[in-house]
């Protein structure tokens, strides 16, 4: 299988796997279950719950080694993860927000269901992520350790946290300091968690959780100022979101702060950093693979 038959199919499986978790639509509150799960089925690369998975299996010895039970413990915290995310988009675009349209290549969540469903459904998607967790089948402690990472990555100090200051310092001059540590938390937190959670629940030990948070730290840094290139360079059809969201809203980026060259640059060294800690960990060519083809990503 080539890398991008592989990471089709693992994106797939998970998309199949998360619709298993998310409400029925009925009852009183049909309206709530219908913009969750629009929000979430709509699509995405699912990269954060692909990431969790990759690093579980690089902590239990390398890649082909997820089975049923390993399937049961880590299942719940991939769709919780991807629900978190998403989540987090829905927000992200509410007019109080950045004020977009188009998520994933159809209307956003608020643009199709009105801004107090969008609201209510990424609280909705944001607790119903927990209760979905819960049901891991990891042992007790391990559970409780992943599960209190998911809620530091997620909150105020994690990506909350980030949007606080991103949305605080809109049309304003942020300096590199506070740009780093927007990146950081608003993009970085939800992928250290993954990468911890992923690495806890196959139980590694805090050494290597805490390699692996720095590596995801890196990740996330790269993620983030590759989306702000994208958002002057892709295509609204390739994107599946606006163009010149960014620009649109006054928002210095790190691209604006440093320009192209250094932008595309520091992309690949944070990559790289991470890459290099990911290698003093263990083998995993896909996760590798994935992290080198995210630099170059076009959506
Ligand atoms: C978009 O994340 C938001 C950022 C943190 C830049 P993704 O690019 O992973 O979005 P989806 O899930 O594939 O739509
Ligand atoms: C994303 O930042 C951060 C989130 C936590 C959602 P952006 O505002 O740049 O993300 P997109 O470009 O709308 O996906
Ligand atoms: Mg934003
Ligand atoms: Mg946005
Ligand atoms: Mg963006």
């Amino acid at each position: 299988m080539t890398f991008k038959e592989e990471m089709k199919a693992r994106s797939e499986a998970i998309s199949r796997d998360i619709t298993a978790y998310l409400p029925k639509e009925e009852g009183f509150q049909k309206t709530i279950f219908e913009a969750c799960n629009y929000s979430v089925i709509n699509g995405g690369k699912r990269l954060r719950p692909m990431m969790m998975q990759a690093v579980y299996e690089l902590c239990r010895g390398g890649a082909g080694s997820f089975g049923e039970e390993d399937h049961k413990i880590l299942m719940p915290f991939m769709a919780a993860m991807e629900m978190i995310h998403s989540s987090s988009l829905v927000h992200d675009d509410l007019p109080c927000m950045d004020n977009d349209v188009l998520r994933r290549g159809v209307p956003s969540t608020w643009a199709k269901y009105g801004e107090d469903m969008g609201t209510l459904a990424g609280d909705g998607l944001m607790i119903y992520a927990f209760e979905t967790a819960s049901a891991s089948t990891a042992p007790a402690e391990a559970k409780a350790e992943a599960i209190a990472i998911l809620a530091r990555k997620t909150g105020i100090y994690g990506m909350i946290g980030g949007q606080t200051v991103d949305v605080q310092l809109t049309g304003k001059q942020p300096d590199a300091k506070q740009l780093e540590f927007i990146y950081k938390l608003k993009t970085g937190a939800l992928i250290e968690g993954s990468f911890m959670i992923g690495a806890v629940l196959a139980g590694a030990d805090a050494e290597t959780v805490a390699r692996l948070e720095e590596a995801a730290g890196c990740i996330g840094m790269a993620f983030q100022i590759q989306d702000d290139i994208l958002d002057v360079t892709a295509s609204e059809s390739e994107l599946g979101k606006p163009i010149g969201s960014d620009a649109a809203n006054g928002k210095v980026t790190w691209l604006t702060h440093y320009g192209m060259e250094r932008s595309v640059r520091d992309v690949r060294s944070f990559t790289d950093r991470a890459l290099e800690i990911i290698r003093g960990i263990g083998d995993h060519p896909f996760l590798e693979e994935l992290l080198v083809y995210l630099i170059d990503r076009k959506s």
